[in-house]
């Protein structure tokens, strides 16, 4: 969590690294701080609150530096408040450090700085690094130069247990900045004669298309018009730029109230450009960089498909297409789970991870015990060159964009879509099925047409939000892949309207929490199952006859004088009709939210993008 914006060139530097972090917010906004070089030092200002607080600071206008870091806060260790606000300085002052990610020997740490003398000012893990840093620094006699910097930083980081990304500005070199990461993401952006360092591309996306991308114990020794990359014995090394796609437009809100609402209306695009070109109606399926064969696939024992969230439950839709389609038996795990239940993994096991962002702690750690276990990798994610995708043995793409708001709307469907079409690429090695095969994919080629009449369903949603918004409780209830529906729309429901939801196999209900259903809660149904729905429709009587409230999210005949309000919905494949059936549920989650009057965008104690464990 966190984000952490640089910036080294000609421009003064504040309002650049103010704009950086007002992207970045989805990662984190309790508090927010710059440290700038001045003629006179290091400057740093910082305040508990959201980045915009920043312009309130007085002298902040009056900052001139062309260099500084800057950082939006998760709080991890100590409360929000402007002294746990980063950047953190060294005693002397003569380092400014800014860090996303956790530092879990830190209390160690601290004691052996303690003992040197060394004073402490914040409840913070990250106060320990530019300290650090000035102990090897001032204590090197041997070095002069760019190296004594970089060793200081070098031999701090050798010491560091945890994850972490790093900008460092020093007193004693006004032109230059060193950067480092380990499994925490960084970005450098390269422009003319200047450079720009990220958590992530779509934060300085308007100012270049150019990027390096790190790798763990990388450090870059940058200036303005030059960036020199060493391995973790800092011997020196070359590094391409990789150019990206998107473009900065795409990171606005286009005239949208919120970047959550926008994205929900992107998904025909996203699920359009996810599905690509990897097949048409006559032709097999095709990933670019994956080649399994029909053997290694049939010697398979399982699939493990990992993740967080909504991803996880992409898992889950992924997880029966799979056992429907090939008959492989597919278990879907946590990712913070996963690796401490010593899962049974060796060179026969698949495991899959799904990760918008590409940066999420626990699936990347997660996916580096499936890989010592012997297991091959395969990751999911929406970020080109995200550390998922540089851990797995193979990687595959969602073409969502970049995906602002932090509830997940437009990458959960591109999951669910790339998961679907993938499970027809293994079926169609395994020569199972393939009159249906072509029928599920010209089904898939609809959705995009689907989903922009999910989007109509807009006004009796918004109706029925302005009927519940006050409530306490909601639960969600489906069968089959209905559940896993149910699943993501109380995700959705709770992260960002902040009402209790619970979400339920049907018919698992009446074995114990239909004891909280009473007059006036509100039930959503979800009927997408066509073998389910009369055992869904008994289920849904259960709780009307004890009061309940109930919104039916379906594509199959129902008798709709039964419900409160019915959603209905195209009929398509069950295999995909998580893709649609869900855009009702997450609109429902939208229009509640904004009759509370919450911030959408950025729900309270979440962020974007999980570095942390
Ligand atoms: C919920 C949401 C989260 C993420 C989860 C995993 O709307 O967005 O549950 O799905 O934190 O994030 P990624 O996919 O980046 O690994």
């Amino acid at each position: 969590m966190c984000g952490i914006v640089g910036y080294i060139g000609k421009q003064k530097a504040s309002p650049i690294l103010i704009n950086g972090l007002m992207r970045l917010e989805y990662r984190g906004y309790d508090s927010a701080g710059i440290s700038t070089i001045e003629a006179d030092g290091l400057s740093i200002m910082k305040d508990k609150g959201r980045v915009k607080n920043l312009y309130n600071l007085e002298g902040i206008n009056d900052l001139k530096g062309t260099i500084g870091i800057a950082h939006t806060r998760w709080a991890t260790h100590g409360k929000p408040s402007k002294e746990n606000a980063h950047p953190h300085q060294d005693n002397s002052k003569s380092f400014s450090v800014v860090h996303n990610g956790i530092i879990e020997n830190y209390n160690e740490l601290k004691k052996f700085l303690i003992d040197n003398g060394y004073k402490f000012y914040s409840e913070t893990d990250t106060e320990i690094v530019p300290n650090l840093i000035h102990y090897y620094y001032t204590n090197n006699n041997n070095e002069s130069g760019k190296m004594k910097f970089l060793t200081a930083v070098k031999k701090a980081c050798s010491d560091l247990k945890g994850s972490f990304a790093l900008e460092i500005i020093c007193k004693d070199f006004p032109d230059n900045m060193v950067v480092v990461r380990k499994d925490s993401p960084l970005v450098i952006g390269k422009g003319i004669d200047e450079n720009y360092i990220s958590s992530d591309i779509p934060a300085i996306l308007s100012f270049t298309r150019n990027f390096y991308l790190l790798n763990d114990f990388e450090y870059v020794f940058l200036s303005r018009d030059s960036a020199e990359f060493y391995d973790k014995d800092l011997n020196k090394i070359d590094k391409e730029t990789k150019s990206i796609e998107w473009d900065a437009t795409s990171s606005e809100k286009n005239g949208y109230d919120d970047f959550m609402l926008k994205e929900i209306h992107e998904q025909p695009t996203a699920i359009r450009e996810t599905i690509g070109a990897k097949f048409n109606e006559n032709s097999k399926c095709e990933f670019d960089g994956l080649d399994f064969s029909k053997d290694y696939l049939s010697s398979l024992n399982r699939i493990y498909i990992v993740a967080c969230g909504t991803a996880m439950h992409a898992g889950l839709v992924g997880k029966n297409v799979i056992e429907k389609l090939c008959r492989i038996p597919t278990e879907v795990d946590i990712a913070s789970e996963f690796r401490y239940r010593d899962p049974l993994i060796d060179d026969k096991t698949l495991c899959i991870f799904i990760s918008q962002s590409g940066e999420t702690a626990d699936t990347i750690a997660a996916l580096k015990l499936s890989k010592e276990k012997g297991a091959k990798t395969l990751a999911i994610s929406n970020v080109i060159g995200s550390s998922i995708t540089r851990e797995a043995d193979y990687s595959i793409y969602t073409h969502a964009g970049p995906e602002i708001a932090v509830a997940s709307t437009k990458a959960y469907t591109s999951q669910v879509v790339l998961l679907v079409i993938l499970a027809i690429y293994f079926a169609e090695i395994l020569e199972s099925d393939s009159e249906n095969l072509v029928k599920l994919k010209k089904e898939i080629l609809e959705l995009p047409k689907q989903v922009e009449q999910c989007l109509q369903l807009k006004d009796k949603i918004k109706e029925f939000a302005k009927r519940i918004y006050q409530e306490k409780d909601v639960f969600f209830i489906g069968r089959g892949v209905d559940e896993a529906i149910a699943k993501e729309g109380c995700l959705k429901l709770k992260e960002i309207s902040y009402i209790h939801s619970e979400s339920y196999a049907a018919g698992e209900l009446k074995h114990g929490a239909i004891a909280l259903i009473e007059k006036g809660v509100t039930v959503v149904g979800v009927i997408t199952e066509p073998t389910l729905v009369e055992k869904t429709i008994s289920n849904i009587q259960e709780v009307i006859t004890r009061g309940a409230k109930t919104l039916i999210v379906t594509n199959q005949k129902v008798d709709k004088s039964m419900f409160d309000t019915v959603l209905e919905i195209p009929e398509t494949n069950p295999f995909i009709s998580p893709v649609i059936a869900t855009v009702p549920l997450q609109l429902l989650a939208y229009y509640i939210s904004k009759e509370k009057g919450l911030d959408v965008d950025k729900p309270r104690n979440l962020a974007k993008s999980v570095t942390v464990e």
